[in-house]
């Protein structure tokens, strides 16, 4: 563990080959579903406090009936229970999502849906004019009130039972997930898209959600439910070009949307000559538009703001300044970044062009003045942040996220890194030539206390040659318990802690 600025030994040419490596074996594919098989311990040992589940979600598997996902995006959606019990064991449970596509194409043993980044074999003839996509549930595990979703943001939520991952509906909340019919759905079909990355107000228990919806105009679809899951008839805004938006953010007063300019090859896509993926570029010239929708509702207007070109996938946290300013916190890049395969050890291993690097930023957002200034706020490149949940439209001083190394990027990130806003200080921890995937924050007792808890991280431990469940004290970032996991499982995108 170590301040920044003090001298972390880098990653050496052989250990990013070999993190490299690592990446690609812990994407192999899970081979096993498990129920409840206690984890063993590698290191260290689990604290008699940590007692709740924590679910994860991400691409199972990259290969499906003889077809090779392209993509990460593309691997079929797989839920990772770990239940940490009172006496001090934790029962690991996994299962792939059961998607209606999933089920169908292990009846038929093959592919049979096209997917964000790799088209069904069978090239422009079984592609062409299909703007049917998977399902591939496989981006976050998401719990609200009870309730336990594997979300993908093209579709909609998959409820799952939170004791046995058995799927339970493609929940379309009594219907508000369905578009209306005209002559565009009745060939691409009804189901809306809905958000990986819900937010919740801790305060009204409230769940905010949106969807970007294609067709002949691209659309925003806005969602609210209360904690009861009664959802409200969604707004729906049509946007005036293509935009591309994974994430957002929520204050007291507003949800906060960056809309990233982006331009998808529809006619190469609906001819089967592209993938959306392969047929997207981002488009620099364009301002990223940022919206400020008050949560109250569609009687009001969005406050539109433009600003300088840049591209966010994740947003850490927002509140409302007491000086009338949103502060919104987000990693900002400068473009689209490459996201490339998990078995192209050589692109892995090498530095990610510094344009595609993320960074901290902070935006302060004016509503009155319409204005925006980002500033960024710490120096480790980092992705998949997290923030105290219950902290969701307050201030907050801590949040965590994975990271590399600033003077020597990669494009797997072998670092957790806690970030101090009090201090301006970051904390670092390598795991090179392993790695962490996104550290889930548990507070110890009710949460709220700044940095008193633990982080846990699903990843690879090279030395152990096994995939691994890291439990670190979320203060320190010191090592506080290894757990082995008894099949290999991608360290996945997101997921979350029920108590
Ligand atoms: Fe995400």
């Amino acid at each position: 563990m170590t301040a920044l600025g003090t001298a972390v030994v880098g990653a050496t040419v052989s250990k990013r080959r070999e993190t490299a490596f690592a990446w690609a074996r812990s994407h192999r594919g899970v081979e096993r579903e498990l129920d409840d098989v206690p984890l063993s311990v590698l290191r260290g040992a689990l604290p008699r406090e940590l007692v709740g589940t924590l679910f994860r979600c991400g691409p199972g598997r990259l290969s499906a009936h003889g077809t090779n996902y392209h993509h990460l995006f593309d691997g079929d959606g797989h839920v990772c229970r770990f239940e940490f019990t009172s006496d001090g064991v934790v029962r690991f449970r996994n299962r792939f999502v059961r998607t209606r596509e999933f089920l169908a194409e292990r009846d038929a043993k093959r592919a049979l849906f096209r997917s964000f980044g790799t088209n069904k074999p069978g090239g422009i003839r079984r592609n062409a004019f299909d703007p049917v996509f998977k399902n591939a549930a496989n981006t976050s595990a998401f719990a609200h009130e009870g309730r336990l979703y594997a979300l993908w943001e093209a579709g909609l939520p998959h409820r799952m039972d939170p004791a046995t991952l058995d799927t339970l509906a493609r929940d379309t909340f009594g219907g508000r997930l369905l578009d209306g019919e005209n002559a565009w759905t009745r060939i691409a079909g009804r189901e809306l898209p809905f958000t990986a990355h819900p937010r919740v107000d801790p305060k009204s228990r409230e769940m905010f959600a949106f969807g970007l919806s294609n067709g002949p105009t691209q659309r925003l679809h806005l969602y609210r439910a209360d904690g009861s899951h009664a959802m409200d008839e969604p707004e729906v805004h049509k946007l005036d070009a293509l935009y591309f938006v994974h994430d957002f953010a929520l204050t007291a007063r507003f949800r906060v949307l960056f809309l990233c300019p982006a331009r998808f090859d529809v006619v190469r896509t609906m001819l089967g000559l592209a993938t959306p993926v392969s047929g997207m570029t981002y488009e620099p010239a364009r301002p990223t538009r940022i919206w400020l929708v008050p949560r109250d509702g569609y009687a009001k207007s969005p406050i539109v703001i433009d600003a300088p070109s840049c591209f966010v996938f994740h947003h850490v946290n927002a509140w409302d300044h007491a000086d009338g300013t949103v502060r919104c916190h987000a990693l900002r890049i400068d473009t689209y970044p490459e996201l490339p395969h998990p078995f192209d050890t050589d692109t892995l291993s090498i530095a990610p062009s510094k344009k595609s690097v993320p960074f901290y930023t902070e935006f302060v957002i004016d509503p009155e003045a319409r204005t925006v200034r980002a500033q960024r706020r710490f120096e480790s490149p980092c992705e998949l942040p997290f923030v105290d949940p219950s902290l969701t439209t307050q201030e907050h001083r801590f949040s965590w996220a994975t990271a590399t190394d600033p003077a020597s990027p990669m494009q797997v990130f072998t670092r957790l890194v806690k970030f101090d806003r009090a201090r301006g200080t970051e904390t670092v921890r390598e795991f090179a030539p392993g790695f962490p995937g996104e550290p889930v924050f548990v507070p110890r007792g009710d949460g709220g206390r700044g940095d008193d808890g633990w982080l846990l991280a699903m990843g690879y431990s090279t030395r152990d040659g096994a995939s691994v469940l890291e439990v670190c004290d979320a203060d320190t970032l010191e090592n506080v318990c290894t757990l082995a996991l008894p099949v290999t499982v991608p360290p996945g995108f997101h997921g979350c802690w029920v108590r």
